[in-house]
């Protein structure tokens, strides 16, 4: 019988292409969303990709407990994976309380109901930034945490505490994976789903993509005087379909009974350090355009130089990322011009 697992924010970038990659994969799955930072675009592109009109949507939030509870009542749900939560950084160091409420309240309200109905397999969505500042590079998943410069990044490391604290007094009953995923960029090879970000762009890729598509003028690049080889920071930008393709194989280990923990930690990465001019440089070339940019101050909080040792995803859960930097830019400037319909 095929497995059912429940994608919460499945209609925003991440979820997205989750649902994709488990529904090209023989999973049913039941996209869950409140729309609070997205719209029905990428829903939309999902079942054009996959012929799936009958793709179960729930519209919800889950910092309500009853509706959670109700969820879990009305689908077989064998496995969930969490996206569900406020993501931009600047934000949360002004808003702290609505970070801390959102984030933490709807990851309880998922383990609580999962509880509830007498266990689940369970996988958080974590992210690079719980190492901080690291003391060195690459990172394992045995680097230390370090204290996170965001609200953000600090309910990544109390949400990682939450599940593996819940797991270890379920007895069995509860199967946790944290994936900590480092730069996740691209868009998927079809321009039907992709990176929305509201407003102004926090991250990289779209601000790129948006200046070159003529939304913004010019581009900041922030910092060219870290102890890096160009000046500019360095990261390890992962492909968006490969990091999605990492949310299979981690549900396929946990509902085939392969953990060798009840709850295990893999990074997401390449393994690829690429400086923030390196990818501006492969953009303009992949591309053939040239960007509007500039060199502006250090953005407070960002670290210097981080990247993953991904040995552990790549030998234990045998996934690894496949796709060059050029392609997934490629695939990337292909979704904002399907954007502006071009
Ligand atoms: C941030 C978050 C991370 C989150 C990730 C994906 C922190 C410290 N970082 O990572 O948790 O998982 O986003 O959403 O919590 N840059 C520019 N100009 C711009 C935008 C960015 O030069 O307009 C530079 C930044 O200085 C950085 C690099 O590009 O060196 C990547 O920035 P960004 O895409 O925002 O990701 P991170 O800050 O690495």
């Amino acid at each position: 019988m095929k497995k059912t697992v429940l994608v919460s924010g499945g209609a925003g970038f991440i979820g997205s292409h989750v649902t994709v990659e488990l529904l090209e994969a023989g999973y049913d799955v039941v996209v869950a969303d409140n729309f609070s930072n997205c719209d029905r675009t990428c829903y939309e592109g999902v079942k054009q990709i996959t012929g799936r009109e009958d793709l179960p949507l729930e519209v919800m939030d889950f910092c309500d407990a009853v509706a959670v509870k109700a969820l879990f009542a009305k689908y077989p749900i064998d496995a969930v994976i969490h996206f569900a939560a406020y993501k931009a950084v600047g934000e949360s160091v002004a808003q702290p309380l609505k970070y801390y409420k959102n984030n933490l309240t709807s990851f309880l309200n998922v383990l609580e109901a999962a509880q509830e109905q007498g266990g689940c397999n369970v996988l958080f969505s974590s992210s690079a930034t719980v190492y901080g500042e690291p003391d060195s590079v690459p990172v394992t998943e045995a680097t230390p945490r370090k204290p996170a410069t965001s609200p953000y990044g600090n309910t990544k490391t109390m949400c990682e505490d939450i599940l593996r604290d819940a797991v270890k007094a379920s007895e069995g009953k509860l199967k946790g994976i944290l994936l900590r995923y480092f730069n996740p960029i691209g868009a998927h090879p079809s321009a039907l789903i992709g990176e929305l970000p509201r407003g102004v762009p926090n991250n990289l890729v779209p601000f790129i993509t948006q200046t070159a598509i003529g939304k913004r003028e010019c581009l900041s690049i922030f910092g060219n005087d870290y102890p890096t080889p160009d000046g500019t920071c360095l990261r390890d930008y992962i492909d968006i379909v490969d990091l999605a393709k990492a949310h299979v194989f981690a549900v396929t280990r946990m509902l085939e009974g392969k953990m060798k923990q009840a709850c295990e930690v893999f990074n997401v990465g390449t393994g690829r350090p690429v400086s923030v001019l390196e990818l501006v440089n492969a953009f303009e070339k992949v591309n053939g355009l040239k960007l509007n940019y500039k060199f502006a101050p250090r953005r407070p909080g960002d670290v210097t130089a981080i990247w993953a040792d991904p040995s552990l995803a790549n030998t234990e859960m045998g996934w690894k990322a496949t796709r060059t930097v050029e392609e997934t830019l490629k695939a990337a400037w292909a979704w904002e011009k399907h954007l502006a319909g071009k």
